[in-house]
């Protein structure tokens, strides 16, 4: 029998996810007047289950960043800063130090409660980064806090033609990521792509993933992504609506890089499924735990 080829028809991947919807993130300011992208932001937090927020920040005056995130706290999920550009310095109550440079990455579990500052350690140069919050089963919200610096060197990579993969959690064709995390299986790839280069990621049905383009263009089931672009991947479902979006029978992604190449994010999870109360740096299940949260740090026990 013949075989037909088409444009999604590859060795993993059999047909791709198509894009359910595309993004383009909100300008906004968080700690000390830092600026930055919103790319995931709150309304987007059940769709995307289990990753609470992606911030994208770029910028090349330093009057962007300055002012850093002096202390501030958080309980109930994990912090992921991954570094493309400039130097960050990380304290918190926890006794933790470290200091993130280009290609490396922060991996923060807050748990019960950390109080931290992430402050510039640079006057001018650009500074260029994501910072993505993964959220915590109900069952570890109140973990002692945790953390890790990944030097660039220790982020495993995939190499094939005109494709790197840094594999920051999860795992990609055969190459185990940096982080595993039991219970929401978060995959987080950087992908740098040559024009043209073609790159396929098989996915469960049931993970939420997005995509998030921070140069050039990718195209993805023939939608394209441009730059600051959030491509989210609609899961595939049963789904006996003829014409029905939902990308049934999809069994992963396959992204292909545009005439100037392509670097994006590629991000997925299991989703927890469980309530989601956030109140600022504190998400935890219930408004009774956010409460909670609150008379916490106010009494000094975040600390
Ligand atoms: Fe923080």
């Amino acid at each position: 029998m013949d075989r037909i080829d088409t444009p999604t028809a590859t060795a993993l991947v059999t047909t791709s996810r198509t894009v359910e919807r595309l993004v383009q993130g909100q300008a906004t300011s968080d700690g000390a007047g830092v600026k930055l992208v919103r790319v995931l932001t709150q309304d987007l937090q059940r769709r995307l289950d289990p990753f609470l927020m992606l911030d994208a920040f770029g910028t090349e005056n330093p009057g962007d960043y300055i002012g850093g995130f002096p202390d501030h706290p958080h309980r109930g999920f994990e912090t992921v800063t991954y570094m493309l550009q400039g130097r960050m310095r990380h304290r918190d109550s926890a006794g933790n130090e470290g200091l993130l440079v280009p290609g490396s990455v922060q991996w923060m579990t807050a748990g019960r409660g950390v109080i931290h500052s992430e402050m510039p350690e640079q006057q001018e140069g650009a500074m260029e980064g994501f910072q993505l919050w993964l959220n915590l089963p109900g069952k570890t919200k109140m973990q002692p806090p945790g953390y890790r610096d990944i030097p660039s060197g220790e982020i495993p990579e995939w190499h094939a033609e005109g494709v790197t993969a840094r594999v920051i959690a999860g795992a990609t064709h055969g190459v185990a990521g940096a982080v595993q995390r039991e219970d929401t299986e978060p995959l987080y790839l950087d992908l740098h792509l040559a024009p043209g280069a073609r790159f396929e990621q098989p996915l469960p049905a049931t993970h939420n993933a997005f995509a998030y383009v921070y140069r050039g263009s990718l195209s993805v089931a023939g939608a394209e992504v441009r730059r600051g672009r959030m491509a989210i991947l609609a899961n595939p479902r049963p789904d006996f609506r003829i014409g029905g979006t939902g990308g049934a029978g999809a069994d992963g992604v396959v992204l292909e890089a545009g005439a100037e190449g392509a670097r994006a994010v590629l991000i997925a999870g299991r989703p927890l499924r469980e309530p989601i109360a956030q109140y600022g740096p504190f998400v935890m299940n219930t408004q009774q735990e956010i409460i909670q949260a609150v008379e916490d740090f106010r009494a000094g026990r975040l600390a």
